[in-house]
């Protein structure tokens, strides 16, 4: 059984995506010890509360500096020793040393095609506002493994959506969660849970046959 943390920062739609997929069997042989949030009037820990799950709190605002809360939260994580820490919309970025610690055992979705639209500064609305400005019309969303960069590790799965003509920042964001990251993260975390993708170099190898079209 795969334990998974999930961390968040807000609504927490992507984390109910998970649980709803460990309930309905879409992902199996795995589950949830604890969902850690930045921010305590996150929905999130709301959605985790009402299955049971235990909420953490850790925000750097409560911490003297970024290297007391990054040696807190690493401590943290060690202590709850998950297989895999699941970053569904979390927007603090994650310490050197637990990304060394946990290599190649942290997923992120991002709600954009990466390599485009993605790094510094590109997160939440904002990515869709910069897709909407740049007058792309495709984008979509990514789950990667973290490695050390931003939004830089090696690509799990990768799902187009459209730009409609007079998407605003939130319709568009409202597709590209509905059309991709909903099912894409819940997808990925299945194929980690059951041994079906391995990471060769920089690359995310399937090492099942089937080519699951999500
Ligand atoms: C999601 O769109 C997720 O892809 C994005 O934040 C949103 C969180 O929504 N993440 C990033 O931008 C990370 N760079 P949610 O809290 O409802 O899941």
């Amino acid at each position: 059984m795969l334990k998974m943390v999930v961390c968040v920062s807000g609504g927490g739609t992507n984390l109910q995506a998970i649980l709803d997929s460990l309930g309905s069997g879409r992902i199996t042989n795995a589950e949830i010890i604890a969902v850690i949030s930045n921010n305590a009037g996150a929905k999130a820990l709301e959605r985790a509360a009402a299955h049971h799950i235990p909420g953490i709190v850790m925000s750097p605002k409560k911490y003297p500096d970024r290297e007391a809360f990054n040696e807190a939260f690493t401590a943290k994580m060690r202590e709850l020793g998950p297989d895999l820490i699941v970053l569904a919309g979390f927007l603090v970025r994650i310490p050197p040393r637990m990304v060394a610690e946990f290599s190649n055992r942290i997923v992120n979705i991002h709600p954009a095609l990466i390599p485009s639209f993605c790094g510094v500064g590109y997160y939440g609305l904002r990515v869709h506002e910069k897709v909407l400005e740049r007058g792309v019309k495709v984008t979509g969303a990514t789950v990667h493994f973290v490695n050390e960069g931003m939004d830089e590790g090696p690509i799990i799965e990768q799902k187009a959506v459209r730009v409609r003509e007079g998407d605003t920042p939130e319709t568009l964001q409202r597709r590209v969660m509905e059309q991709a990251e909903w099912i894409l993260l819940p997808a990925a975390i299945d194929d980690i849970a059951n041994g079906r993708i391995a990471v060769k170099g920089e690359r995310v190898v399937r090492l099942d046959t089937v080519c699951r079209d999500t």
